[in-house]
């Protein structure tokens, strides 16, 4: 039987954007099946594998998206999209091969499940990009989206802080706008798509909620203090409304925890 980390693993490392895809999902179908064991032998790479495309950019370079509603702005919103759907794979596979070991098989369960929904998200990305007539690599992306994971790799408490608790949050903020935005252009497919992650990102922040509550519980810790704590010592950017209070609760997150840091 092959162990847990090296299907974790072996997933990372993979550079094909559809085989990282496809290989994230049978993770999480053969764990939740039995047939990976719970073991931890080898360790996760501290970069993922990438594709040769597309070119990774620092944000300060990277092309003004537009307003959206020629077809140059959809392909580059569709791209941008499946562009964090790939990364947001590795960084739930990372979460659950880095940190498994101590967090526990449910901890492991939540965040290949998450992997799984990333891998299902990307590939709907990538397929518009593709009805659009374009693909995914073929414009230059956002080459930082990977430091939150190289930031954290040292405490399971500052990877939740950070990447479910205020990257996947963020998406929760910023993504009805960009849904009514692509409903309004007459794109129903597209809009049913970004509901769909919309829906999903509601679960992956609420796990990221609740193993963090787990975690400061365990280090007999206030929530909201470590929270903050770690999020002004491992986040650059700045979490800063307008918030989407109903997702955010639907999600875990109580008012009283991100207004204080905002
Ligand atoms: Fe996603
Ligand atoms: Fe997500």
């Amino acid at each position: 039987m092959t162990t847990l980390a090296a299907a974790i693993r072996a997933a990372l490392l993979e550079t094909d954007p559809r085989a990282k895809a496809l290989a994230a999902r049978a993770t999480a179908r053969d764990w939740g099946a039995g047939r990976l064991d719970f073991v931890f032998d080898v360790a996760m790479p501290n970069e993922p594998g990438r594709p040769g495309e597309p070119a990774l950019l620092p944000p300060s370079q990277m092309p003004k998206r537009g307003r959206g509603h020629s077809e140059r702005g959809r392909i580059a919103l569709w791209h941008a999209l499946a562009h964090i759907e790939f990364v947001a794979i590795d960084l739930a596979l990372d979460m659950a091969g880095r940190f498994g070991a101590g967090m526990g098989r449910q901890f492991v369960s939540d965040f290949l499940s998450v992997a799984a929904d990333e891998a299902m998200h990307f590939e709907l990305a990538a397929r518009k990009l593709r009805t659009l007539g374009s693909r995914y690599g073929a414009l230059p992306a956002h080459g930082g989206l990977w430091d939150a994971a190289r930031e954290t790799a040292h405490d399971v408490g500052a990877r939740l802080a950070v990447v479910p608790m205020v990257l996947e949050a963020r998406a929760l903020d910023v993504t009805p706008a960009t849904l009514e935005r692509v409903r309004a252009s007459g794109d129903e497919n597209g809009a049913r798509i970004l509901q769909r992650i919309l829906d999903d990102e509601i679960r992956h922040v609420r796990f990221g909620a609740t193993h963090f509550t787990a975690v400061c519980e365990r280090r007999g810790e206030s929530a909201e203090i470590l929270w903050k704590r770690l999020v002004e010592r491992h986040f650059r950017g700045s979490v800063k409304p307008p918030f989407n209070d109903s997702a955010r609760s639907a999600a875990g997150l109580s008012r009283s925890l991100y207004a204080g840091v905002a």
